[in-house]
């Protein structure tokens, strides 16, 4: 456990918030358990991930009630991993006599080990903060038996009359909202990314048009998409700032129909406007490459704060050899490096940039900088003369976009992205992969 985990444990061991002195003895026993059950051995003796991860997840958890309305809600998404100690968390902050329901999502695809049964389902506590709350019964069509005994009787064996049009109530096992995998039009392949569907299932049951939703660990934004989508109210919180370029990107992206513009979403410690972005980038360039990246759906490279030979980031598309009327496609997976300039700009640079691209098994190179430096950029473009093609035409293998431009909702100009965010740069190549 982290020195100034231990410390806050000392504090809430020592308070006076009967809650958290209780919290604080389960975060010691999950510690023991850790250092003694959970393999743990020579220096992991001394760590506790789960013990600082309950801790700074309560943290917050205490934060959400504070907030919450006596009316409102909690959903809160685990896996197997630390779901049961969560559980005991949530009882004690949110009182037992709140649970309202265990939800198990089921789900397919994805790795299948040898000698374990596949762990394809996670679990979702939902908690009110009172007994007066929202709740919208979601139906589903009755099965296809009970559906031929309705033919003949409208009352079920226990003299409940069946509704055979309304069908019935969907139950806390859920096993019709599939993950968002492969050619998805949803995919915009953040790791952890969760379908649109399952969010507005979350949304529906439990609030009303205008309603306020707050997700505070909202990755690439899909409770903000299914909110906004539903005609509530948002806010979407996560600490990473390639989250937030790549969650802002996907409100306002037209092609999700959400019909929002820069004046209709406010931004917090994020660039909204061309000047904000100037503003990052000159108080931490880092935080503003890692927003850009986001912002272009690029992978970002696992890295330090070091050099990084010219690659910031790779945006991932497919050059496509064939495609039918069906939509099937034969292509390969292909790369473009994107290097962010978050400020001057000098023709090595964009020089340095293409001897990169000529030197790496990468196709493109896009340049991400100011439009201020449009002069010097395009001056060294106009001399590469290097193109690439696929079936829907061809494109040059250096690009430039100005972040103000960007912002505007302009992409580089590739075939079909399909970008990854998993770390995955090297091409391999696909065949008659749907696009939808
Ligand atoms: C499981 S993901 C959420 C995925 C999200 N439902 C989606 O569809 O993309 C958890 C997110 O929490 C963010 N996060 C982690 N610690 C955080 C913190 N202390 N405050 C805010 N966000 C945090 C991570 O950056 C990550 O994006």
């Amino acid at each position: 456990m982290a020195n100034e985990d231990a410390c806050m444990l000392r504090k809430w061991e020592d308070g006076n918030d009967p809650k958290k002195r209780y919290l604080a003895s389960l975060f010691q026993l999950a510690r023991g358990i850790e250092q003694n059950f959970m393999g743990g051995g020579g220096k992991r003796k001394r760590t506790s991930s789960l013990a600082s991860y309950l801790l700074n997840m309560s943290e917050r958890l205490f934060a959400i009630r504070r907030v919450l309305k006596d009316t409102g809600v909690i959903y809160l998404h685990c896996d197997w991993n630390a779901g049961h100690y969560i559980k005991i968390v949530m009882d004690v902050i949110f009182d037992k006599k709140n649970f309202r329901n265990e939800i198990v999502w089921c789900y397919s695809g994805g790795g299948i080990p040898g000698k374990d049964f596949p762990r394809k389902h996670d679990t979702l506590f939902r908690y009110t903060n009172s007994d007066i709350y929202t709740f919208h019964v979601i139906r589903k069509p009755y099965k296809e038996n009970t559906q031929q005994v309705g033919i003949h009787s409208t009352y079920s064996g226990k003299g409940n009359k069946i509704d055979l049009e309304r069908g019935t109530p969907i139950t806390d096992w859920w096993t019709d909202i599939k993950t968002v995998t492969g050619w998805n039009p949803e995919r915009l392949g953040y790791p952890t990314q969760k379908p649109l569907a399952l969010l507005e299932r979350i949304i529906t049951t439990s609030s009303n048009e205008d309603d306020l939703i707050l997700d505070p660990f909202c990755g690439c934004g899909t409770a903000v998409h299914a909110a906004e989508k539903l005609g509530r109210q948002w806010i979407g919180v996560d600490i990473s700032h390639f989250a937030v370029g790549l969650m802002q990107r996907r409100v306002l992206d037209p092609e999700n129909n959400l019909g929002l513009s820069l004046s209709d979403i406010s931004v917090h410690k994020a660039p909204l406007t061309a000047d904000d972005a100037k503003r990052m980038a000159l108080q931490d360039r880092f935080k503003f490459e890692e927003w850009v990246l986001g912002y272009l759906q690029a992978n970002q490279l696992q890295k330090g704060r070091g050099p990084d030979g010219g690659i910031d980031g790779i945006l991932e598309f497919y050059t496509l050899f064939e495609q039918d009327e069906e939509g099937n496609v034969k292509g390969e997976r292909q790369g473009a490096i994107v290097q962010v300039k978050s400020g001057k700009v000098t023709p090595d640079a964009v020089k340095a940039l293409h001897s990169t691209v000529l030197t790496s098994n990468l196709t493109a190179g896009i340049f991400v900088c100011f439009k201020e430096y449009k002069n010097t950029v395009e001056n060294v473009l106009g001399n590469i003369k290097d193109e690439f093609r696929d079936v829907s035409g061809s494109y040059p293998v250096m690009q430039w976009l100005s972040v103000e431009d960007m912002l505007n909702g302009v992409d580089p100009k590739l075939p079909v992205l399909r970008p990854e965010h998993g770390g995955r740069t090297v091409p391999k190549p696909i065949e008659n992969e749907r696009l939808m």
